[in-house]
């Protein structure tokens, strides 16, 4: 793979190259054919000054052109740092095309690591990576999780899951394979080529918990049968074949509990709180609380979690450590807060509560200070704007853009909408 990838770096790089030389060797055959003609004809006339400064005339705005077209090909990527052979990793990221994958491969990359991404596109989307297609440091694989992969690395992020409610819950199912049988596949490649895995696990892993905050040692409170559970059991599993690989083949694993996370791609339509809030402030579309939006959530900024992963997977910390931002809010005062930094006039619409939604979540992110040395910087207002200014453009780019997120009471009874 990574030498196919390889070839066709090298031949992309060749094909560009061959076309300046193609362009260099035309222009200079025409200078030399427009010379010879010109040069017989004003030699006697003009004399020979005049002729090569006519020349001049003509190759330096082509010239110019060459360069721009150079600089177009070397000013493409985003700046990356240079590290030695001895600190660059090969890193996989599983989901890297998704929302928190594409912000770690744009970390890890800038960094200046080789990173492939491994994603099936279900909810992600090459346009999150894009702007690193063709870059010698980088890799996207369209491949599935369920089924085997053969790759050398050094670390692999294990992000690849559909992680919002209406997407889990469109094909439990594969959502449970994806979580299991995807797992296996990625702590069989971290066995068989040593590498370190971390798994993206979730604060799902808590259910509708009953202590709060929900610190890592909180066994949680999960519906094994309700529909949430191909998610929440599916992570919780996912941990346990972790501390199997790591027990009994001494797989090195690293556990991230991620809480709620919010920021530019985030996807339009996954039903998500923040999404859903700004997409109707902007549309001046009602603002949708289930139930009385007294529950609760507390949501970190994307930056502050890319952060958090990488430190865990380079520290010595193999236990679960929670990632997120206790700064604790009501889904209403959230709705409130949003509709006044947009400045819309939407209205706020209650509609009945969905099964199985959590009332509190907050991260107790004491081991993740004091192990890691980490805990969320972005103030909310600050990260909210950033990801109002991201869906504000989204909805710009797509001209004919009718897409509201409409609440749909029908299928709230079957637990499939709610807060996450
Ligand atoms: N965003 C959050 O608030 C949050 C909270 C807790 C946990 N997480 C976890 O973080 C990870 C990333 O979440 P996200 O918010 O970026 O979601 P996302 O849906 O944007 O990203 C998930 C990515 O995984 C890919 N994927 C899904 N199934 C796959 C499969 N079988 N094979 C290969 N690729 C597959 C999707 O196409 C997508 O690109 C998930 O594991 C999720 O459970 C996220």
């Amino acid at each position: 793979m990574v030498s196919k990838a390889l070839v066709r770096l090298v031949s992309a790089v060749h094909r560009r190259r061959m076309k300046l030389l193609l362009g260099i060797a035309l222009l200079a055959y025409a200078a030399s054919v427009w010379g010879n003609f010109v040069n017989m004809r004003s030699i006697q006339e003009n004399g020979e000054l005049k002729i090569e400064s006519k020349i001049e005339e003509i190759v330096e705005p082509l010239r110019e052109k060459i360069r721009d077209l150079e600089k177009s090909f070397t000013q493409k990527y985003p700046p990356v740092k240079f590290l030695s052979e001895k600190d660059r990793k090969r890193i996989l990221i599983t989901g890297g095309a998704g929302f928190v994958g594409s912000h770690l491969t744009d970390k890890l990359m800038m960094d200046g690591h080789e990173v492939t991404v491994v994603d099936n596109f279900f909810t992600g989307r090459k346009r999150n990576v894009e702007h690193w297609i063709g870059h010698e440091n980088f890799e996207l694989i369209n491949h599935d999780v369920v089924e085997p992969l053969y790759i050398e690395v050094d670390q692999i992020y294990h992000l690849a899951s559909p992680a919002s409610p209406p997407n889990y819950m469109y094909n439990p199912i594969k959502t449970i394979k994806t979580n299991t049988i995807g797992t296996l596949n990625m702590l069989g490649l971290a066995k068989r080529v040593g590498a370190r895995l971390l798994l993206a696990s979730t604060s799902e892993v808590y259910g509708d918990p009953e202590v709060h905050p929900q610190s890592e040692e909180y066994w949680g409170h999960v519906n094994p049968i309700g529909p949430r559970a191909c998610y929440d059991e599916g992570k919780r599993v996912a941990e346990t074949m972790c501390y199997a690989y790591m027990k009994q083949e001494g797989v090195e694993v690293r556990v991230a509990r991620i809480f709620n996370t919010f920021g530019p791609r985030m996807h339009m339509n996954d039903g998500r709180v923040v999404s859903n809030f700004i997409l109707q402030a902007l549309q001046g579309e009602p603002l949708t609380v289930y139930g009385s939006g007294s529950q609760t959530r507390a949501f970190q900024y994307v930056s502050d979690l890319v952060n958090g992963l990488v430190a865990l997977m380079n520290s010595n910390v193999s236990s679960p450590v929670n990632l997120g931002n206790p700064e604790e809010h009501t889904i209403l005062e959230f709705a409130q807060f949003i509709k006044n930094l947009v400045g819309s006039g939407s209205e706020i619409q209650f509609l009945s509560e969905a099964q199985d939604d959590p009332q509190k979540r907050k991260p107790d992110i004491k081991k993740a200070k004091l192990m890691l040395g980490w805990e969320p910087v972005v103030p909310l207002e600050e990260g909210l704007n950033k990801a109002i200014h991201y869906f504000r453009k989204e909805l710009e780019y797509q001209a004919n853009n009718q897409y509201i997120p409409k609440p749909k009471p029908a299928r709230i009874k079957k637990g499939r909408t709610r807060h996450n």
